[in-house]
């Protein structure tokens, strides 16, 4: 069989290296794909089963998958599935997994989201929606607890400030919403009452019938920064989100009763809403961020229509169920037919990220502000066997091999029989890896945070 995973980051690199893993898989074409895949530290096997097709259009890529016979493509990321890449396939007759343009408004538009869990009675924090900054502010000046202000569209997960004042409440309205920092995506925002507790990202698939709920879950790190570097956090003016900085499973609070509870409280009523509400034959992968008070509250803070990223890197590690049998699944509606099995380790995922480094001009704050380009990766033959390496922010320079492109650059994930074990080994080894700053004497800038996993 013949998979095409459509993507460039590091949930993509996973997702093809996850298809290559198949007893099913002749050929795993990745497009547009980033060149890392070539230079994987997982092993041979891998690059000769994964092939770089570096197609963006997505005519192009329907093309390619009648001329290849490729029996079925997976999306991998928001975008192209906002633009209608699977309607696109699907009319040309291919095989896809992930959800139709139409029903990606659950991640490409909170404000509905939210509407439909609320009207579902599905755990939910406190929100209004704003569409006029003035309103906006007056609002948080009378409500007096803390919130967190979100853009009400896509966002490469950077669009949620967590606000601890007023005033940072106020300033992140106007970065949203007069600034403009995620463009059109702020025209509007959702004002949400701040959650304190842990975060929950778990995983559904839907086959437009059936739902085969991912009975492991992971712990995302959202915030750019541990919380004790606090030079750092001072200099980005707060603790900033991304799109997560490392991630860790099974998370801690992992149980069946607590699987349970998520499948009874917030997926069924959700997959119910969806399919026989709104009538939409989704297929593909649902994503439910939630939060665990200490009160024992579940809430849902958002929903998306693709795998996290990071969380994909490790729970793909975890999984031992044929990912090409669950997608094939997805596509003719017998996920009620799968089993899922997990093996018994730990993985942790540590994310490599573009630290400061000097500009032509003045340096470069790093990820998540202005990051810099084209550093050479070294180090990458040190990682020792059995490590993944997923590659997101990368290119290929013909004179210095594989560089720096994006403020996520890599991801490094380790397993072992504990979490303590996978962390020493994760933290061990991206200390062997190195950006190198050609404008500061060759100093690297990569970054990580330290406390993933504690
Ligand atoms: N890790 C969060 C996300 O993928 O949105």
């Amino acid at each position: 069989m013949k998979v095409l995973v459509y993507g460039s980051g590091g949930r993509d690199h996973c997702l093809a290296d996850k298809y290559a893993d198949s007893q099913h898989i002749e050929k795993v074409y990745f497009s547009p794909g980033n060149p890392g895949v070539l230079h994987t530290a997982k092993g041979r096997e891998e690059r000769k089963l994964i092939e770089l097709v570096r197609l963006k259009d997505f005519g192009a890529v329907a093309d390619f998958c009648a001329d290849q016979d490729v029996d079925l493509v997976d999306v991998g990321s928001e975008n192209p599935l906002e633009e209608g890449l699977i309607d696109l396939l699907n009319a040309r007759g291919v095989r896809t997994v992930g959800p139709r343009m139409e029903y990606v408004k659950l991640e490409s538009d909170r404000a509905f989201a939210d509407d439909l869990l609320r009207q579902i009675g599905v755990g939910k924090p406190e929100y209004q929606i704003f569409d006029d900054p003035e309103e906006a502010k007056k609002y948080i000046l009378n409500i007096g607890y803390q919130v967190v202000v979100k853009a009400n569209g896509l966002a490469a997960g950077k669009g949620a400030i967590v606000c601890d004042e007023v005033a940072d409440a106020i300033a992140a309205i106007e970065r949203i919403m007069i600034k403009k920092a995620f463009g059109e995506s702020g025209n509007r925002v959702v004002i949400e009452e701040r959650k304190y507790g842990t975060e929950i990202s778990f995983f559904v698939y839907l086959d437009g019938e059936h739902v085969l709920p991912l009975k492991m879950f992971a712990q995302d790190y959202k915030p750019a920064f541990d919380p004790d570097d606090k030079a750092s956090i001072e200099r980005f003016g707060g603790n900033l989100n991304t799109g997560g900085t490392g991630c860790y499973c099974p998370h801690k609070l992992v149980s069946p009763w607590l699987v349970n509870r998520i499948i009874k409280e917030i997926v069924n009523p959700t997959v119910n809403a969806i399919y026989n509400g709104l009538g939409w034959k989704y297929k593909g992968v649902l994503y439910f961020g939630l939060n665990l008070d200490p009160y024992d509250n579940l809430d849902v803070f958002e929903l998306n229509v693709r795998h996290g990223d990071p969380e994909w890197e490790v729970l793909a590690r975890k999984l031992s169920t044929d990912l090409f049998e669950i997608g094939t699944a997805v596509w003719e509606g017998t996920l009620d037919q799968i089993s899922q099995v997990w093996n018994n380790q730990h993985y942790m995922d540590v994310i490599a990220m573009e630290g400061r480094s000097k500009a032509s001009r003045g340096w470069n704050k790093g990820y998540p502000g202005r990051y810099g380009k084209g550093h050479r990766i070294t180090g990458l033959d040190q990682i020792e066997r059995g490590i993944a390496v997923y590659f997101a922010g990368v290119d290929e320079d013909p004179k210095k091999g594989l560089v720096t492109y994006g403020g996520r650059v890599l991801h490094l994930v380790a397993g072992d029989s504990t979490l303590e074990g996978a962390r020493d080994k994760a933290y061990r080894n991206i200390r062997k890896l190195s950006f190198v700053d050609h404008n500061n004497n060759g100093a690297t800038c990569l970054r990580f945070r330290h406390t993933i996993g504690a």
